[in-house]
């Protein structure tokens, strides 16, 4: 099981762009964290409708510059189209081959809601360590694997598909959460041995709050670029997402919406001044 980019839709993309507003919020604090400053250059990798891209260019002004990549077409060109920046472009790529950007020359790179995606993290963070300029600094924003179990929306979803139908058919280890997702510790780990120096790692709970259970499942299929239930069998994927929304209903607060906490690891790292490329 891989993460599927050939899943993903105009249709969904559109969706993102307008209902990503808690992945925008947690990246404005990604990169408050990252002290992002005018004039500097910067990677967005990941870069999805380019709703952080804008934000950022506003910050780094006319004297900075914006790459954002994202291997998603569709996503690639709302972006594109959106952008007014003379100074910031978004073109199709992957974390794990940044070939066409020469060594040492980015000051910040950051991932927001994206590291998880990443299928080789090893070679994308070689590949950051390599562009990354001395004293350039990495931020990012990822769920946490270890309180995936304790975040409401993954328990339904999996008590669900551990009941009835789904019980023989389905195998929690080919999830996309269990076969890329990272904990924190997995995090920390792999920023060191990639030779980036952590400077700073927090978890965070952000909680979304929904209007309906339909509301929910469009959201992550969106976010997960049609990924969502890739390790359901595609003959009880539908009635899956039916299931998962009547359960999802159940859990309706005082004033009608669905709220889910989940949680998001902040973590920024640098390449030390005096290393060589
Ligand atoms: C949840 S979206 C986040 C988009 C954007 N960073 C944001 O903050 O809204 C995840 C994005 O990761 C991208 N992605 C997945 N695998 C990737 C990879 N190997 N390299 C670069 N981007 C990847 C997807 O195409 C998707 O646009």
């Amino acid at each position: 099981m891989t993460v599927h980019f050939t899943y993903d839709s105009k249709d969904l993309a559109k969706a993102y762009d307008e209902i990503s507003n808690s992945q925008f919020k947690n990246g404005t604090l990604l990169v408050e964290k990252l002290a992002v400053k005018p004039g500097q250059s910067i990677l967005d990798i990941g870069s999805g409708t380019g709703r952080l891209g804008r934000h950022i260019g506003e910050i780094i002004g006319d004297t900075g510059s914006f790459l954002g990549i994202d291997p998603l077409e569709e996503r690639v060109k709302i972006a594109n189209d959106k952008n007014q920046q003379a100074n910031a472009a978004y073109k199709i790529g992957v974390a794990e081959d940044l070939g066409f950007i020469p060594d040492s020359s980015i000051d910040i790179i950051y991932l927001n809601a994206v590291f998880h995606w990443v299928v080789d993290k090893e070679k994308a963070l070689q590949e950051i360590y390599r562009v990354l300029k001395p004293g350039g600094k990495a931020g990012f924003a990822t769920g946490a694997r270890e309180l995936n179990s304790i975040t409401g929306l993954n328990r339904i979803t999996n008590s669900v598909l551990s009941e009835g139908l789904y019980k023989q058919a389905v195998n929690f280890a080919d999830s996309i959460q269990n076969l890329h997702g990272l904990t924190t510790t997995n995090l920390v780990q792999l920023l060191a041995n990639n030779g980036l120096k952590v400077r700073d790692v927090q978890i965070k709970e952000v909680e979304r709050k929904y209007r309906s259970a339909q509301e929910i499942t469009r959201f992550i299929e969106a976010s997960s670029f049609g990924n969502y239930l890739n390790h359901v069998p595609d003959t009880l994927r539908s009635q899956a997402k039916v299931d998962i929304e009547a359960e999802l209903d159940k859990h309706r607060s005082g004033d009608g919406s669905i709220k889910f906490s989940n949680y998001t690891i902040f973590a920024i790292a640098q390449k030390s001044l005096s290393s060589a490329a």
